[in-house]
């Protein structure tokens, strides 16, 4: 009798869990509305250009109608999963497809970074956009940060105008050596200037490769840790596609993009995705660190706030 109701036990404590039958069955079905809700060919085989690096038990590679591929994360009351580019660059353009956690994803954080390989804290750069979860009804935030030299604090928070949890939407990094673009379906939504001339600090001589996870931030993503994660509709599932990595091109002649000349205006933001980007600001934008005076009060706006 024990052994049979200990089995019972694990059996329903699996349930609610990423591994096995269930887990999988799980993501496929839900990959599958996905896919039909959005038939759009992705570009390229994510399981050829990244790799799973960790909880790769909680990673599923699906393959659609549209040839290309898609690549679920899965987070249960254990773990979640993470996954890294295979290639590393110095300067890109990196685009991903993302439909995120539905209906209660309290607690939940799904990632798209931008990270050098393991190196000290003190040279440690990072380019971040974490999508914060939210109990069903009400809305993501997508949270993002910047680090150069282990240092972040350049924190702006954005509402997203779609429902991101119903279709892929595309989430995009441009850096090169005059800026940082994030942008949302094309649309530009944040700009961190290479303000190096005046001092400020900016990413500019290590590679780095574009991450995703997804993974239990209940501490602190949701209506600042108040609202806890629902284990009891887990598992959570966050599913990526195509990721296109195009290195930054130089102006002919140019060795590479490092030495384009200063005045230069090879990685001049168009004026029409400068006025894109005031007007996405103007309505999505809910936290900028450069407004918050009050915080900053002691040593002062970061320099490149104050451009
Ligand atoms: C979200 O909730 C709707 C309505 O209850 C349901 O049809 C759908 O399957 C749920 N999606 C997931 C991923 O659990
Ligand atoms: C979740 O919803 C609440 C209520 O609408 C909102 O205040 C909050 O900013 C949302 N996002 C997060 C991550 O808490």
């Amino acid at each position: 009798m024990a052994p049979l109701l200990l089995l019972l036990l694990l059996c329903s404590g699996r349930r609610r869990g990423c591994g096995g039958v269930v887990g999988r069955l799980a993501a496929m079905l839900t990959f599958v509305v996905a896919a039909v809700v959005d038939k759009r060919a992705a570009m390229a085989l994510m399981y050829d250009d990244v790799e799973v690096v960790w909880g790769a038990d909680h990673s599923f590679f699906y393959m659609d109608d549209g040839g290309g591929d898609t690549l679920a994360i899965c987070l249960d009351e254990t773990h979640g999963s993470g996954f890294r580019s295979r290639d590393a660059y110095l300067y890109a353009r990196f685009d991903i497809d993302i439909m995120l956690v539905a209906n209660n994803s309290a607690g939940t954080v799904t990632t798209l970074y931008l990270m050098p390989e393991d190196v000290p804290w003190e040279i440690h750069d990072e380019v971040d956009l974490e999508f914060l979860g939210n109990v069903t009804g009400e809305p993501y935030t997508l949270h993002t940060n910047i680090f150069v030299d282990g240092k972040g604090q350049r924190e702006q928070q954005f509402r997203l105008w779609f429902d991101p949890t119903a279709d892929f939407h595309t989430y995009s990094i441009i850096w090169n050596p005059k800026h940082i673009i994030m942008l949302v379906d094309g649309v530009p939504i944040r700009d961190f200037k290479n303000e190096a001339r005046r001092g400020a600090a900016f990413p500019t001589w290590q590679k780095m490769r574009a991450h995703g996870s997804l993974w239990n931030a209940d501490d602190w993503a949701t209506q600042g840790g108040r609202v806890k994660t629902d284990w009891s509709a887990a598992p959570f599932y966050a599913y990526y596609r195509g990721l296109r990595a195009t290195p930054c091109a130089p102006s002919p002649g140019v060795a590479w993009c490092g030495d384009e000349p200063p005045e230069s205006p090879r990685f001049d933001l168009p004026p029409t995705d400068a006025a894109a980007l005031r007007k996405a600001r103007e309505e999505h934008l809910l936290y900028d660190y450069c407004a918050d005076t009050t915080r900053f009060k002691d040593t002062g706006l970061p320099l490149e706030c104050t451009s």
